[in-house]
């Protein structure tokens, strides 16, 4: 079977070399928020659509855009109520408010679910005839969006660059991926202030997510020159620049960084997928509600300890790269160096090592929808069987 994923991994592979996914335009602080709204190209006294969820107006988080859009003389109107699993509801809502005031762009504000919502209520806005389980699946899309700003509030989905949007379906206990290179936002703005007032394990998980992309990415046999710049740049900014930003929480440069970093990994895993921890930290999120960085956080060591020296050029050049070791030892030494590095890092961040939710009876069913997750879709260095898978869940759940 092995051969078959690798012809599908090759195919993937040129779709991003001959077809290319776009980027889109970043925007940093205040200054590019207002040069992202006119850019949107819009007429004054036009209505724009703001896409966020209930904590964030809570915050007020809402404000720099809503003044912004003043300033601008743009009319706004909300949807607010995006869940942290977005809902199919969720997008149908917001594309009533979208329709119902004849809203001429698309700004979303939040995390990974939030962008996500934005990024179907624009795609349901331009196919108003195909109802979201329609859309789930490759190129189910297919035409450009509404003008559209995304503006993460944590630095770890990268979703304001990628081209997938995950939504839930409830009555059928279903999750929904579109995919298509027009749900990349056209604009992305990255306002490090938004990203000061979260809690410490927050922070800490959602980085972990990004550099969780980033090594994913630069383990995928897909991974082109591009992806492998943008996954460097990004291990190197989070493992400078979290701790920083735990130790100083309103440390803005090191918040801007951690977006930078977020920005860079979703560009890389958006050309190369993710591979076997996200796999398994899907199942864990499905079955026990585990949030996604802390899963994420608990299975890479494990992964990657499992791939052991297969991996170990890869893992030496993110050594290299990010400046953890020293480049007169063996490659060997340099990704134990890197290894060593990741282990410490999430001590410090008290990351734990186990998940009290997983149950070893479990571990035989988690493992067979893990890797029906991975195979083919996911480019690995090398395939991983459902042994090897069941053995990586239970070593995560608690001793007896
Ligand atoms: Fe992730």
């Amino acid at each position: 079977m092995s051969w078959f994923y690798r012809i599908y991994h090759f195919a993937l592979k040129c779709i991003v070399i001959f077809i290319g996914i776009p980027n889109p335009k970043l925007h940093q602080g205040k200054t590019g928020l207002l040069d992202a709204i006119e850019a949107l190209g819009l007429k004054s006294g036009d209505n724009v659509l703001v896409v966020t969820d209930q904590v964030l107006l809570k915050l007020n988080l809402h404000q720099v855009v809503e003044n912004t859009l003043r300033e601008s003389e743009f009319v706004t109107h909300y949807y607010a109520d995006v869940l942290p699993n977005p809902t199919i509801a969720n997008v149908e809502d917001g594309l009533k408010v979208y329709q119902q005031h004849q809203c001429k762009a698309i700004i979303a504000l939040g995390g990974g679910s939030v962008l996500d919502t934005g990024k179907l209520i624009g795609a349901r806005a331009v196919k108003p005839n195909k109802p979201v389980t329609k859309l789930k699946g490759l190129f189910k899309v297919l035409k450009r969006l509404p003008p559209n700003i995304a503006i993460p509030t944590t630095a770890g989905t990268g979703s304001e660059t990628t081209v997938a949007a995950v939504v839930n379906d409830p009555s059928n206990h279903a999750k929904y991926a579109a995919t298509d290179f027009c749900l990349v936002p056209h604009h992305a703005v990255l306002l490090p202030e938004l990203t000061t007032s979260m809690p410490a394990h927050i922070t800490a998980t959602t980085a972990i997510d990004a550099l969780t992309h980033a090594i994913e990415a630069l383990l995928s046999i897909n991974c082109l020159k591009f992806s492998r710049g943008r996954a460097l740049e990004a291990c190197r900014a989070i493992f400078e620049y979290l701790p920083k930003a735990q130790q100083d929480p309103q440390n803005l440069e090191a918040r801007a960084q951690l977006l930078l970093a977020s920005h860079y990994a979703g560009q890389a895993f958006t050309r190369t997928s993710v591979g076997y921890v996200h796999a398994i930290s899907h199942q864990l999120s499905a079955q026990y509600g585990t949030p996604h960085g802390l899963a994420n956080a608990v299975l890479l060591m494990p992964v990657l300890t499992w791939y052991g020296e297969r991996i170990n050029q890869q893992l030496a050049l993110i050594a290299r790269y990010c400046g953890l070791t020293s480049l007169d030892y063996p490659v060997e030494r340099q990704a134990d160096d890197l290894l060593e590095h990741i282990k410490r890092l999430l001590l410090d961040l008290h990351i734990q090592t186990t998940l009290t939710e997983v149950l070893p009876d479990d571990a035989a069913l988690l493992a067979e929808l893990a890797l029906k997750e991975a195979h083919p879709d996911y480019p690995v260095p090398h395939f991983m069987d459902p042994s090897a898978c069941q053995r990586i869940i239970k070593g995560i759940a608690p001793t007896p």
